[in-house]
């Protein structure tokens, strides 16, 4: 008997140490943050066990990264042909071969040996804007600006306890996004006392607040034909979802087939219990 009390209670020792454990350590990454506030959450269309990308979105998102942040940022594993897949922005086919056409590709050697130049196909990928990252450096204050290729999905900030229990129960996972539109809508004056290095504009969710890219949206930059909004929260939220379909093409289908899994086991688990009652129904 008291052997057996002396293993419950190290056990619920132990079971306390650990809840105790796991407690203490976000508190402890979150007071060596830098003091940035966390981002809102948004509501995407693509979060969720059902998400799907809103076409017209993730369509204007395109145009917002063609027409201001391609300048700085690659997207290496984009390529044109993308852009007509089911899942995505869903263009024609003729619409993204006007796209990639308008693009110079560099091709090559010819039958004399030398590169040429012709307009973009379909099977190209995403022409960079810098040839290599030592030329993107040097053209942004020494800051590299990061591939958009899967970027959506490398961001993230710290939730902490139990907060990110109740993302992982509630299959949140759009802290990516949230991250990205907040950025993009971050940049403020330098508080009283605070100096920003120069080259580097004051940002509020940019860990360390300074970031080497200075604004890139303003209102009406970019223009819509379809009557959305013209403002830098909507080009921020439209090229953050572009940006997350960009990241994960194959969302749609993904969340597709886990639903189907989750029923196909739960009638599954149905039929194998009707069995089990058959198999053992002459043993009492
Ligand atoms: C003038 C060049 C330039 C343009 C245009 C530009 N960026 Fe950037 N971007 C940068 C640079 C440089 C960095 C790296 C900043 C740093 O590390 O300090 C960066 C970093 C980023 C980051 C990563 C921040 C992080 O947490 O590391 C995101 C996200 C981003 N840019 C999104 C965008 C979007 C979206 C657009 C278009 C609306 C855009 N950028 C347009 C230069 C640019």
């Amino acid at each position: 008997m008291n052997m057996r009390f002396a293993s419950l209670r190290s056990l619920s020792f132990g079971v306390v140490t650990a809840v105790a454990m796991l407690a203490a350590a976000p508190a402890a990454f979150a007071q060596e943050g830098h003091g940035a506030p966390k981002p809102h959450r948004e509501s995407w269309t693509f979060a969720g066990p059902f998400g799907k990308f809103d076409r017209a979105q993730v369509q204007r998102g395109f145009q917002v990264f063609r027409e201001v942040c391609s300048s700085c940022h690659a997207a290496h594993l984009f390529a044109f042909r993308n852009l007509a897949q089911p899942g995505g922005p869903e263009f024609s086919e003729a619409q993204a071969k006007t796209v990639a056409e308008a693009y110079k590709v560099q091709d090559g050697p010819n039958d004399a040996g030398d590169m040429f130049e012709r307009p973009g196909r379909l099977s190209d990928h995403w022409p960079s804007p810098f040839p290599n990252e030592q030329a993107a450096r040097a053209s942004n204050g020494g800051a590299y600006p990061p591939d958009f290729s899967v970027l959506a999905k490398a961001r993230t900030y710290e939730v902490g306890f139990p907060g990110f229990l109740i993302d992982i129960v509630r299959q949140y996972q759009e802290q990516g996004p949230d991250y990205i539109h907040a950025l993009l809508n971050g940049y403020k004056d330098a508080p009283e006392g605070v100096t920003v290095p120069e080259g580097a504009y004051y940002n509020e969710y940019f860990p360390g607040h300074a970031i080497k890219m200075p604004p890139p949206l303003s209102a009406d930059q970019v223009t819509y034909t379809d009557g959305t909004p013209q403002t830098v929260d909507q080009y921020s939220r439209d090229v953050t979802a572009f940006m997350m379909w960009l990241a994960e093409p194959h969302l749609e289908e993904r969340k597709r087939i886990g639903f189907q899994v989750m029923i196909f086991l739960i009638v599954f688990a149905g039929l194998l219990y009707f069995t089990k009652k058959k198999v053992w129904k002459s043993v009492h």
